[in-house]
């Protein structure tokens, strides 16, 4: 691992969070995330966890793919919440950070009975969270929020933070010292996320995701400063890697789909081609373990 990789560096443009780019990637992306992993109401948009023993096939209808994909998707969140204790003790307040369209708040709303204020940069997912919550009889505990979480300030509000997929847009010192003042004495944050073991390979994902992916001493040290200590880490690598096949394959079918009915696409023609093409690549890097997906709790010290 090299030595310059330890620190995530900033942005192209020097900054350490782009706070135009991001913000523009998932306002644009909105209709395609609900596209490929709704109808909700608990859309989520990040990877999800199959069974390591048994590979599913992928010669099958759309709608089998789609349901498997969003089942693989809730499955690591039950997976998390499991392992992380949160059956026995939920939390009472849980802050989502980088919530996307919602799926995390309000799985830990409906779910484990917290009270959530999701944060996320991009304006059009607010109104889209409130439906799905209120739809799911839980509009009343979701609470969408605009907002940067580098300009974060709350203090001791939450027993309980969750960054699924998220962390690796954020500068990881402002982001654990954020979540540090957030949490109330003992309180959780966990963490689901992509980590860097061959430099070679982040610019092509970076590139693709707009994230600026770190590496996990990056994390540790930046939660240490925090007053954030490391308690579990799971390496779920192997068991996520199958989600860039199917998701591949669902790609596949959509751009069957779209060349028989001439239906005017959701996703442009370029953009799923690409996105094909960039599965193939995204599925080696994961299997050879290049870049890892690991499942962290980090706890404030006190009771
Ligand atoms: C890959 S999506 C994950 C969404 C959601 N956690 C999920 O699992 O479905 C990344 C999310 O991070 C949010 N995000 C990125 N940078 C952020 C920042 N600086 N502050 C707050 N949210 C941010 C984006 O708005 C987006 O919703």
């Amino acid at each position: 691992m090299m030595e310059s990789k330890l620190i995530a560096p900033p942005y192209a443009n020097g900054k350490v969070f782009d706070e135009e780019q991001v913000p523009l990637y998932y306002s644009r992306k909105t209709a395609d995330i609900l596209h490929k992993y709704g109808p909700g109401p608990r859309v989520h948009f990040h990877m999800g966890l199959f069974d390591p023993h048994h590979t599913p096939n992928t010669t099958v209808s759309q709608r089998v793919l789609k349901r498997r994909i969003v089942a693989s998707q809730e499955a690591i969140l039950d997976h998390s919440a499991r392992t992380w204790g949160v059956h026995a003790a939920p939390p009472r307040r849980l802050l989502d950070i980088g919530c996307g369209v919602g799926g995390g708040s309000l799985y830990w709303a409906q779910e484990h009975g917290a009270e959530v204020t999701g944060l996320t940069v991009a304006a059009e997912h607010i109104p889209v969270i409130k439906d799905f919550a209120r739809q799911a009889g839980v509009g009343d505990r979701v609470t969408p929020l605009v907002g940067d979480i580098h300009q974060w300030n709350e203090r001791r509000l939450y027993d309980a933070a969750y960054a699924n997929e998220s962390s690796g847009y954020m500068d990881r010192e402002r982001l654990f010292e954020v979540v540090a003042n957030a949490l109330k004495p003992g309180g959780w944050f966990g963490i689901q996320e992509h980590f860097i073991c061959r430099p070679e390979w982040t610019d092509f994902i970076d590139d693709y995701y707009k994230t600026r992916l770190g590496t996990l001493p990056e994390y540790i040290r930046a939660a240490a400063a925090a007053g954030l200590e490391l308690e579990q880490d799971e390496d779920v690598t192997d068991r996520v890697a199958e989600f860039w096949i199917q998701s591949m394959a669902w790609n596949t079918a959509e751009l069957d789909r779209v060349e028989a009915s001439g239906v005017p696409p959701v996703w442009t023609r370029e953009r799923l081609t690409e996105s094909t093409v960039t599965h193939g690549k995204l599925f080696r890097i994961w299997r050879d373990h290049a870049v890892e997906t690991r499942l962290l709790l980090f706890r404030l010290a006190g009771s």
